[in-house]
Parts: C-alpha cells; structure tokens; sequence
C-alpha cells in the first residue's frame, strides 16, 4: 500500500510518499520512504518571533505544489505532464480553492499529471494546528483526491507525533507518549493504535514556547529550542573548576513539580526567566558566561519538571514503553535525562524517540499515522466535504 501524505499545521510545507509491507513483527509493518520533503518557513517567522498565520498560510500555499512535485521526482514518479482538468473538475477546484485563489492558480498551470494508481491513500493533517495553513493543506489533498479519484484520510498532527519513534522500530503497548513541542507539552496513555488518553497537560504554555521566549529574551534567533541546548551543552561541558558562576543567586522555578497530578506549567517560569534577566542586565552581569549558565539552568529547570511527571505518570500506568515527540525531543540533555531516569525506575521499559528530523514536523509521521489508522480498519468513511481543519483537535 502507498500512501502520500501532507502536513501543513504549521510553519513546515510537508509532504511524502511511504510504502507499507505488514510485517507480523513490526506493529507498523515494513515502511519505506519513497519520497520525502520538507519546506521550512522558520527563518521567513525569525523576525516575528513566532509563526505568523497569515505569512504561514501564503508560504504553504507558494510551496505546496513545488515540494509535491519534488517528492513525486524522488519517488521515480513521472512529473512532465501537465495535468489535464474537464470542466468540471476545474469547477470544483476553483470553488475548493475560494479561500486560496493563490494555489488554485499554482495548481492549474504547475500540478502534473500522474497515474491515479500511483498511490492507495492521501493522508492529511486537519488539526490541531492553525487553522489558514490547516486549510491549505486541506483543501490541496481534497483537490488531490478529486483529481486522481483517491480516498483522503483525516489525521491528528499528535498522533503522527506519538508514533514517530516507530518508522522502523516495533513498539510493545501500552505506552506512554511525551508530546513536547512549540504548541504542546502532553502525556498521553496509548492502550494500542488508535487508543490514546490524555492524562495530563500544560495548563498554560507549551515547552517549546518557553524555550522560544526565553531564547528571545537572551538575544537568540527563533526558533530558540536549539539555541539555548546549545549553549547550556557548553556550560554542562565546561570542567566544574573554570566555570564562572554569576556573582547572585540565579535559581529558576521547577513549577508544579509537586503537583499531585500530571499537569504542568510553565508561564510562571517564563516570567521569572524575565524578571531574572531584567536583574541581570540592570547590575551588568549579562555578559556571554552569565548566559551561558543561564541557558543551563532553564534547561535543567524543564528536564526536573519533565522527568518528574514522566516517572509520575509511570508509577500510575503500568506501560511497556515511553514514546517522546516533538520539535523538543530532540533535545539530548532531556533525552539522556529521561532515559536515564526511567531506566533507573524499571529497566524493562523502552523508552523511544524519533530521529532529530523526524522530531519536527514532517509528513512521514503523518503517513506513519494514517497506516496505524488503516491497519486497525478505522474507516471513518468520511465525505470529501466533511473533511475540515480542525485547529484544536484532541486526540
Ligand atoms: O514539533 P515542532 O516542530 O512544532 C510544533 O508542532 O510546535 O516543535 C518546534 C519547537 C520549537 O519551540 C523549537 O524551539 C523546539 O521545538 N526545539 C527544541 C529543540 N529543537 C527544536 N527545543 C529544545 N531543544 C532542541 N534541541
Ligand atoms: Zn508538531
């Protein structure tokens, strides 16, 4: 079976054609890559601080065609043909495309024309995620569908985030999945495929946000995840002895991490990550040291929280494996830290995370998503017209 699956949640046009073999070993079965790509928009969102919608939702629309047209080519697809639409197709297209007159543009003049037995299944992101580049990808997998007469499966971004460790690795359930990223901090129960409970969640911000913010408050670009890893990894690796401690007390908040449930926050963290910066600078001491220390301890702060609750939610639910996701996950202090901390609780769970370009949003996990769907027979036998973008979904 192939599937070519769209992911437009986001500030990353993403697309992929997967080819699933079941294998009685692998709960996903046997999945190969025929064709991936990834169109970042992050650096055109630098200057914002954070994801723009609108300037979101016209990138998507520019880089949707282009990048569907690359994995087509990686995927040994013959794309010279233009595509060739009755009447009515272009009809129904230039309805589809109302609110995206942009791409329908794009579509008619650049969508080659492929045979329709090219794929089985077009997978698609319809939430959580915003709403303007939800729709664009949306909409562009409903016209793919009707073009090539393809069934169109409806996707949750969290679940592809969930099973993105598993591309090619078997999973024993149940699990426990740590959703980390710019718009989520989640732990979810997953009894199975397809079977998800959240039990707890961010009551404010999301990890990645705060990450975000507080690598804009000491002077670093967006997205400021990897940023401050990297300059809390130099502190870790400075030897203890020629290390420059700031002549105050720096200590950041660890917020709820004695809070009897699996919530957490991270607003309250954010604001002493200000208030601390503020002191910093009036007496002068935020020099590149300082901040150095700085990005250290922010990142312990959310690693404390983090494997605390994790080993929290462990104790509650007997699980045979943590699954972690998101653009935060590939963070290697907090890696290392969870591993070490679960192995230390129970060394027979196996605790899994995706590959650095498999933790950020991507459209393999997405695919990933939408074989779990078909190999339990979920058949939602959704109308074309009843596919919509979802922009706060729940799993
Ligand atoms: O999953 P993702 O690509 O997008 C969302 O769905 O939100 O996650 C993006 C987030 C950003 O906040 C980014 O700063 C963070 O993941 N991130 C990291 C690292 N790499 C990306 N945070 C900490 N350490 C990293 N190495
Ligand atoms: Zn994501």
């Amino acid at each position: 079976m192939k599937i070519l699956a769209i992911e437009t949640s986001c500030d990353e046009t993403a697309i992929c054609i997967l080819e699933a073999k079941p294998n009685p070993k692998n709960i996903l079965g046997n999945i190969a890559v025929l064709g991936n790509s990834v169109s970042s928009q992050a650096s055109l969102h630098a200057e914002f601080g954070g994801v723009y919608p609108s300037l979101a939702k016209r990138e998507h629309a520019k880089n949707i065609v282009p990048v569907l047209i690359d994995v087509l080519n990686q995927a040994g697809i013959n794309t010279e043909n233009k595509i060739n639409l009755t009447n009515n197709q272009q009809a129904e297209l230039l309805k589809l495309f109302e609110h995206e007159p942009e791409l329908y543009e794009i579509f008619i003049k650049h969508m080659p024309q492929i045979q329709s037995d090219s794929f089985d299944y077009i997978c698609i992101t319809t939430g959580p995620g915003l709403a303007p580049a939800l729709w664009v990808g949306v909409n562009f997998a409903k016209a793919l569908s009707i073009v090539f007469g393809l069934p169109t499966i409806p996707i949750n971004h969290m679940e592809g985030h969930i099973l993105s460790p598993l591309l090619a690795t078997n999973a024993n359930f149940p699990a426990l999945a740590l959703l980390i990223s710019g718009g989520h901090t989640e732990i979810i129960y997953a009894e199975g495929l397809g079977n998800y409970k959240k039990i707890g969640q961010t009551l404010d911000d999301a990890i990645g946000e705060t990450y975000d913010k507080t690598a804009r408050l000491l002077g670093l670009p967006y997205p400021g995840g990897p940023q401050i890893a990297k300059l809390a990894s130099h502190w870790r690796n400075t030897p203890p002895e020629s290390r420059q401690m700031p002549p105050i007390e720096v200590e950041l908040p660890r917020p709820m991490i004695h809070s009897n449930d699996l919530n957490f926050s991270f607003s309250g963290l954010k604001t002493s990550v200000l208030y601390t910066l503020k002191k910093l600078e009036e007496f002068g001491l935020l020099d590149e040291t300082v901040k150095t220390f700085f990005a250290a301890e922010f990142e312990q702060a959310v690693t404390d929280v983090l494997v605390k609750k994790m080993l929290k939610a462990i104790e509650q639910n007997p699980i045979k494996t943590v699954l972690v996701g998101g653009g935060v996950s590939a963070n290697n202090y907090i890696k290392e830290s969870l591993v070490e901390a679960i192995k230390n609780y129970d060394e027979n769970i196996v605790v899994m995370f995706p590959d650095q370009e498999m933790s950020t949003d991507n459209a393999i996990m997405i695919g990933m998503a939408g074989i779990a769907k078909i190999s339990i027979n979920f058949n939602e036998n959704k109308k074309l017209g009843d596919i919509v973008a979802q922009a706060n979904w729940e799993l």
